[in-house]
């Protein structure tokens, strides 16, 4: 057969949790090419098979974050996964764990972005007034390559969730922040124009804070950007274990800016 004839069989898991439906998985064949991907695979299930299969999903080009999935049990973007390249027969989607599910592949990412905002994700910096009235008065904050690649590789996330669904401690506790609110806490951490560490670490060092990571690393494993969360929160461990001494260091910045 040759490879523009292929078709493969895409099982696809079904409930709908606001109705109380029971799961089940519905089996529908596709025709796919080399470049199809999951996210096309299931575009033509709803276009000539049945519109009613729940997905979510905006860029077809791993930019948004939206289209994530388990496929073959491993979480993944949809827009992101060449079907040619599972290598198999029939491919499985089923909605990302740790997350609430609500209809079909579709999940519900309230919490995840509830640890994404309770770390205060901007850059904090007192020694710039917010209320800032003439334009004058704005300053311009140089950084160095050097300075801009501390953190760069972490401010490429886009809060997919793949991370938080891979994390085994996410699974047992919800509370846990999670891979992808550490290490973009650590972004900021890292980033040298942000001089307030205590409210982001003071937010972190509780019981269910970042002290329950045991670095699995499946976070780094599933992440689609090359994030690395797992690197992330060890730096932001070992900030946080040197907190008093960095503290100094910007409590002599605030002191010197001030004469
Ligand atoms: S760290 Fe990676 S896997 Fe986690 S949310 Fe960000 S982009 Fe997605
Ligand atoms: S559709 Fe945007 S990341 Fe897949």
């Amino acid at each position: 057969m040759g490879e523009e004839n292929k078709k493969v069989v895409l099982k696809v898991f079904r409930t709908n949790y606001n109705k109380n439906e029971s799961s089940h998985y519905d089996e529908f064949e596709v025709p796919v090419n080399r470049w199809t991907t999951v996210l096309d695979a299931l575009l033509h299930v709803k276009s000539y098979s049945d519109t009613s299969v729940g997905i979510r999903y905006s860029c077809r080009m791993a930019s948004c974050g939206s289209c994530g999935m388990k496929i073959n049990g491993r979480p993944s973007l949809a827009c992101y996964t060449k079907i040619s390249e599972l290598n198999k027969d029939v491919i499985v989607c089923e909605p990302l764990s740790n997350f609430p599910r609500i209809r079909d592949l579709v999940t519900d990412f309230s919490q995840f972005f509830d640890h994404h905002k309770k770390i205060e994700p901007f850059i904090h910096n007192d020694l710039v007034p917010l209320d800032i009235k003439d334009k004058d008065d704005l300053v311009e904050f140089e950084q160095s390559p050097k300075e801009v690649d501390d953190y760069l590789q972490f401010s490429y996330c886009i809060k997919c969730g793949l991370c938080y669904s891979a994390c085994p401690t996410v699974a047992t506790d919800p509370s846990f922040p999670g891979p992808q609110a550490l290490s973009q806490t650590y972004r900021y951490i890292a980033d040298n124009r942000d001089n307030d560490k205590s409210t982001r670490f003071n937010i972190l060092d509780e019981r269910h804070g970042i002290w329950r990571c045991h670095f699995a690393g499946s976070c780094s494993a599933v992440c689609p950007k090359g994030v690395d969360p797992a690197l992330g929160i060890q730096l932001l461990k070992g900030h946080m274990m040197g907190f008093s001494k960095n503290d100094k260091k910007v409590a002599n910045l605030r002191a010197k800016n001030k004469e």
